[in-house]
């Protein structure tokens, strides 16, 4: 039998737990497929003596994780800690320099961080893996990396935050409100440890950042990603979304573009957004319920790919943590030939953000209002004078004397920008009790 991979893993969290229980639970069947085994050598969390429903007693213990880089025992460091910096990032840069293979699902750290670590390792000659990072258990990285890897992707786009996701669908289903499904999705263990990193988008963010930098081959930009989450949808946009044949879901989206500020063509641009959207009740990510995550690639050669699976989740996610040590087993070392972002970093193509006035769709627009005469008149004044066609509007509701109700339009395709411009001739508006939410509508 040949000589175990040897690993050590920082974090026993709901994720690390879950690792170890699939070690144990499939060893046999990772040692025939890996061609050796895969041994956990040492362990390192917070507090040792917690009940985690895995018996850690037959592992070594570091009470400093960042300690467990320099051991002679260990060839590939697990960090499952979590924090874009602090303690991860310093056990990731100790375990690259010590030689070891990093295999990570800290998505927050490899969006800010991923490019530095990506170089060291080529440098090192040691493999950085984070399949995990990005939609748990969908093995969406290797998808592009390796099996799409021989197309140009024109288009990648999906659900990739499984809180979000499970309560837009249970806040669907149910009629219940916003924080009731936040409290049970936390429970279940897809939150983030805060969940504003879910609810307002960033999670999804650091997602498609990372998966942009694979399928573009360019230098990851998080910063740029233009990021809304779903706090301010009520159940009355849910309603009315249904009513209009749509679904609300926090979409992620990602293409290279060539348009300037002024709608010209010309220089390369990346254009990536998360927001959420009203999708076509016939389109395959209207179906994508629960804390399930789905990611749509189209490539020029390979059409339109459809990666759909669990995004969160112990079980998902240590799969996944386990298919890149299973790699790594098996002797996909890194380098330069196993670039971790697919082409070295070197050669990664540096791209500004893309604009997105001149992009066209249909939009959604919910406008809450005083319920007095010439309210809609001024609205659809400001969309006449910004050159804003409407396809739909519909109010709902009568409110008691000098309440509030809600006004919801539909606009036929045309450029964003004027959709902005109708909505700053409204802006101070004394008829507008707060500001109108806006919402693309995703193409068939
Ligand atoms: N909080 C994340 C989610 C977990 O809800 O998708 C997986 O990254």
């Amino acid at each position: 039998m040949a000589e175990p991979l040897r690993i050590a893993l920082a974090g026993i969290g709901t994720v690390g737990a879950g690792v170890i229980r699939l070690i144990e639970t499939n060893g046999a069947l990772i040692t025939r497929r890996a061609g050796r085994p895969i041994a956990i050598t040492a362990v390192s969390a917070r507090d040792r003596g917690k009940d985690r429903g895995v018996d850690i007693s037959g592992y070594g213990w570091e009470d400093d994780m960042t300690a467990m880089a320099a051991r002679g025992d260990v060839d590939a460091v697990v960090e499952l800690v979590g924090g874009a910096d602090g303690p991860a990032l310093t056990l990731a840069r100790n375990a690259i320099a010590h030689g070891k293979s990093l295999v990570t699902a800290n998505k927050a750290m490899i969006a800010h961080h991923g490019l530095e670590l990506a170089a060291l390792s080529e440098q090192a000659r040691v493999a950085l893996k984070f399949e995990a990072a990005v939609a748990g258990g969908i093995p969406v990285i290797k998808g592009l990396r390796e099996g799409a890897a021989a197309n140009r992707i024109e288009r990648l786009y999906g659900i990739l935050n499984g809180t979000c996701n499970f309560i837009l669908s249970a806040m669907e289903d149910t009629g219940r409100d916003f924080a009731d499904v936040l409290a049970e999705a936390q429970a279940r263990g897809y939150a983030e440890a805060d969940p504003g990193f879910d609810i307002e988008g960033t999670d999804a963010a650091h997602k498609l950042a990372i998966l942009s930098a694979i399928a573009f081959g360019t230098r990851i930009d998080f910063a740029s990603v233009d990021t809304a989450g779903i706090t301010r949808i009520q159940a009355a946009d849910i309603a009315q979304a249904g009513t209009l044949g749509y679904v609300i879901r926090l979409i992620g989206i990602a293409e290279v573009d060539s348009f300037d500020e002024n709608g010209a063509g010309g220089t390369r641009r990346l254009f990536q957004r998360v927001q959420p959207h009203l999708v076509p009740c016939g389109h395959p990510l209207a179906h994508v319920d629960g804390a399930t995550n789905a990611v749509v690639a189209e490539g020029n050669f390979a059409g339109r790919l459809l990666f759909q699976g669990a995004g969160a989740g112990d079980g998902p996610t240590a799969s996944a943590v386990v298919a890149d040590l299973i790699d790594i087993a098996r002797g996909d070392l890194g380098g330069e030939a196993g670039a971790p972002f697919s082409i070295p970093v070197a050669e990664m193509e540096t791209m500004a953000p893309a604009p997105s006035g001149h992009r066209r769709s249909r939009a959604y627009i919910r406008f809450t209002v005083a319920d007095r005469p010439g309210v809609l008149a001024e609205i659809t004044a400001a969309m006449r004078d910004a050159g804003v066609s409407i396809e739909s509007l519909i109010q709902r509701g009568r409110a008691e004397e000098g309440g509030d109700v809600m006004v919801a339009i539909v606009t036929h395709d045309g450029p964003e920008v004027g959709v902005r411009r109708a909505l700053a001739l409204l802006e101070g508006s004394a008829s507008l009790s707060e500001a109108p939410l806006v919402m693309q509508i995703l193409g068939e």
